[in-house]
């Protein structure tokens, strides 16, 4: 395994005192892999990403295990983490223009990158930004680096972030929501090509999305997430064809379909200091029971490497 989480949490200190916002969060990612994250708003993916980075904001705490290549890096002290990050983990982020810098040329910026981890000459930087470009398939890469962010469209802006994020090589690609600004077209290409740099380069990518249907078209396997727990885990198209948590299940009716009215999953998502007693979901669940409001489930294997978290996923779905 290149990442595992064993039991990730993450809590802020608010004035309604310590809240929980990811809560024992488990799971594995194979070296060259494609995982994806989903949820609705809220549930706590970005967080998971940030921990996982060693990026979570002021004020936030994580406990439990992030293992990566058997190391914990919730234990690692700062400035090693800091030698990882970008060389052996990577992010790419939702809005491409909040990440790059405005007043510098993207070439300078790319060749920044490369050069945060390994010394280059001046001249091979800037040879080395120039293949990255072309890497990530930004068209004339060579005029491209003169250019500063705001002239060029969005996608281009998310193929300079991606190349940025490449340019050392990393084992694993974090990408949270890196298509959510774009249109479907480029949103498409954006994803083809991260999974084609995954695969030149054994590099395993966890991409976040709360579309169930995108990521069943990219990912080898699929964690849903539902107020900072794993609600079910499996293959990825196994998880979108026959799906064995009723959450996933109210995720899937609520995508957009042809001819077809949408079907939203009834009420809100619970701010995290007024969950439900026993399951999280039960408040909006339609299959809801008493037994389901006494106790939390866990997250159970039903069929080969595909659990979920529900004590009536079995006789329901099965
Ligand atoms: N700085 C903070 N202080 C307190 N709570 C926070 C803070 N940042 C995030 N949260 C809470 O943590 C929870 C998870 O947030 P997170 O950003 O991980 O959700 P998400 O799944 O990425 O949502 P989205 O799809 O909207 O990006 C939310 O309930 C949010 O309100
Ligand atoms: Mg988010």
């Amino acid at each position: 395994m290149l990442l595992e989480l064993q039991g990730l949490s993450v809590s802020f200190r608010t004035s309604r005192g310590q809240v929980e916002v990811v809560s024992g969060l488990s799971f594995g990612i194979p070296r060259g892999s494609f995982f994806g994250l989903a949820g609705e708003s809220g549930c706590g993916k970005s967080l998971t990403a940030l921990a996982i980075m060693g990026l979570l904001p002021e004020g936030a705490r994580a406990s439990g295990r992030v293992l990566f290549e058997g190391t914990d890096l919730l234990s690692l002290p700062p400035a090693e983490m800091r030698c990882l990050r970008g060389k052996e983990l990577a992010m790419v982020f939702q809005e491409p223009m909040t990440s790059l810098n405005p007043v510098l040329r993207v070439g300078y910026q790319v060749m920044e990158a490369l050069l945060a981890h390994r010394p280059l000459s001046k001249a091979e930087a800037q040879q080395r930004a120039v293949e990255l470009l072309r890497a990530v398939r930004l068209p004339s890469p060579e005029l491209r680096l003169r250019e500063y962010p705001h002239q060029l469209s969005g996608g281009m802006r998310q193929r300079v972030m991606l190349a940025m994020a490449i340019a050392c090589g990393p084992k694993l690609l974090l990408a949270d929501e890196p298509t959510t600004a774009l249109d479907v077209t480029i949103e498409a290409q954006i994803l083809e090509l991260i999974d084609s740099l995954r695969r030149q380069r054994q590099m395993a990518v966890l991409l976040i999305s709360h579309d169930l249907a995108t990521l069943a078209e990219w990912a080898d396997t699929i964690g849903v997430m539902y107020a900072g727990r794993l609600m079910e885990l499996g293959p990825a198209g196994e998880l979108f064809s026959r799906p064995l948590h009723p959450y996933t299940r109210g995720l899937l009716e609520s995508l957009p379909r042809a001819g077809q009215p949408l079907r939203p999953i009834p009420g809100m998502v619970p701010p995290p200091w007024r969950l439900p007693e026993g399951c999280k979901f039960s408040d909006r669940c339609p299959f809801a029971q008493q037994a389901c409001r006494r106790q939390e489930p866990e997250l159970q294997a039903l069929r080969p490497a595909h659990a979920a978290r529900c004590i009536r996923a079995e006789e329901l779905f099965l």
